[in-house]
């Protein structure tokens, strides 16, 4: 064991700071170092993949990955060939390709729809025709949430609701909905709101579907989402906060996204208890579901409130991220250390610690 590892980044990008690194990365390095491991930053380019391999794997135990995939030079593929070769090669993945996507992807919440944690009519369309086929007939059940599995601001996720509320209040479910019939569709990017047609608007939502790893997750409305997403911040299995991200008022308002408008509270995770209980009993069959062995080592769980059969409030997953999370204004709260620790211990687990 070299008691050393290695954080990814890639240069540029609008999540750098003046000294080229993510806000979170060197606060990560410098834990490791204080823990007395050695720990320095690379930058994937993908003509440097083979120096990086050889550099990478002779000198440390493991790598952490802080790169966002949408901003990788030559696209995702150079780079998650060379974190699977560094697997391979013996490294402790943090976290790995297979993982990143398992839970980072939007479908993960179809994988999910037999447990308490996704309603059970949550599906994905991988192809356009099964798309135009199924949503006309999904939408008379009522209020949808279409969700594209690329990005993670909001963009390409729409609410989409009947124009005419008679209509809505009357159809019965089941039906399939007519191509001229009246939307009322709302970005979650912005909030804002536009009158389409169902079929215009399939067509237009067909870019979603299309190319790599393409999809569109329709899920049900979840109206509560008026009164906030709550974020389960994890490293490891352990919940070290929580953040209540409340959609701004008014209009057909449902994003969580900053920029959107929507305002944020820390908590920590003791103000949630029962969602964090809830959630650490169910991990262990998300893992199973999402078919990966291992937990991502920084990532959140987004929650939605819906009300329990005797009133009483549960959560509705609504989305996973792992690839690129960040905790930059967290990090007066020792999350580092805990990034730190946590990383050690899976490297000690596979080595036996020194
Ligand atoms: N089923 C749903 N019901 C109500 N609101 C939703 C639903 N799914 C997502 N949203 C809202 O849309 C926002 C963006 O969706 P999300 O799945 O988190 O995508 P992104 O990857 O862009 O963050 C969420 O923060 C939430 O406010
Ligand atoms: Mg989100």
């Amino acid at each position: 064991m070299h008691k050393a590892i290695v954080v990814f980044e890639v240069e540029g990008g609008s999540d750098k700071q003046f000294n080229g690194h993510r806000k979170d990365t060197m606060p990560i390095v410098e834990s490791l170092q204080e823990a007395g491991w050695h720990s320095e930053v690379v930058y994937f380019r993908p003509e440097w993949s083979e120096d990086l391999f050889d550099y990478v794997s002779n000198n440390f135990d493991a790598y952490i990955s802080r790169v966002n995939p949408g901003n990788i030079p030559g696209g995702e593929k150079g780079y998650f060939d060379l974190l699977t070769k560094l697997s391979e090669a013996g490294l402790v993945g943090m976290s790995t390709p297979e993982e990143m996507m398992a839970y980072g992807a939007k479908d993960a919440l179809v994988k999910l729809n037999q447990t308490d944690l996704v309603p059970e009519d949550t599906q994905a369309y991988y192809d356009v025709e099964s798309f135009h086929e199924t949503f006309p007939q999904t939408l008379s059940y009522g209020e949808r949430v279409l969700k594209q599995n690329r990005g993670s601001t909001g963009s390409g996720i729409w609410r989409v609701q009947l124009k005419d509320k008679e209509l809505a209040a009357s159809v019965e479910p089941g039906t399939t909905l007519p191509l001229d019939t009246e939307l009322k569709c709302t970005e979650a990017v912005d909030n804002h709101t536009e009158e389409r047609q169902l079929g215009e608007y399939m067509d237009f939502c067909d870019q979603y579907i299309e190319g790599d790893n393409g999809m569109l997750v329709d899920m049900r409305f979840m109206p509560r989402i008026v009164e906030g997403e709550i974020r389960i911040l994890l490293v490891g299995a352990e919940p070290v906060f929580v953040v209540h991200k409340k959609p701004a008022e008014g209009g057909e308002n449902f994003s969580a996204t900053l920029f959107s408008g929507a305002k944020y509270t820390y908590d920590s995770p003791e103000s949630w208890q029962d969602l964090v209980d809830m959630f650490a009993e169910i991990r262990p069959v998300i893992a199973e579901k999402l078919g990966g062995d291992n937990i991502p080592l920084i990532w959140t769980a987004d929650f939605m409130l819906a009300d329990g059969e005797n009133g009483e409030d549960t959560y509705v997953l609504g989305e996973i991220n792992c690839s690129c999370v960040g905790f930059t204004s967290e990090l007066d709260m020792g999350i580092q250390q805990r990034v730190a620790a946590e990383a050690i211990s899976r490297v000690e687990a596979k080595h036996g610690a020194a």
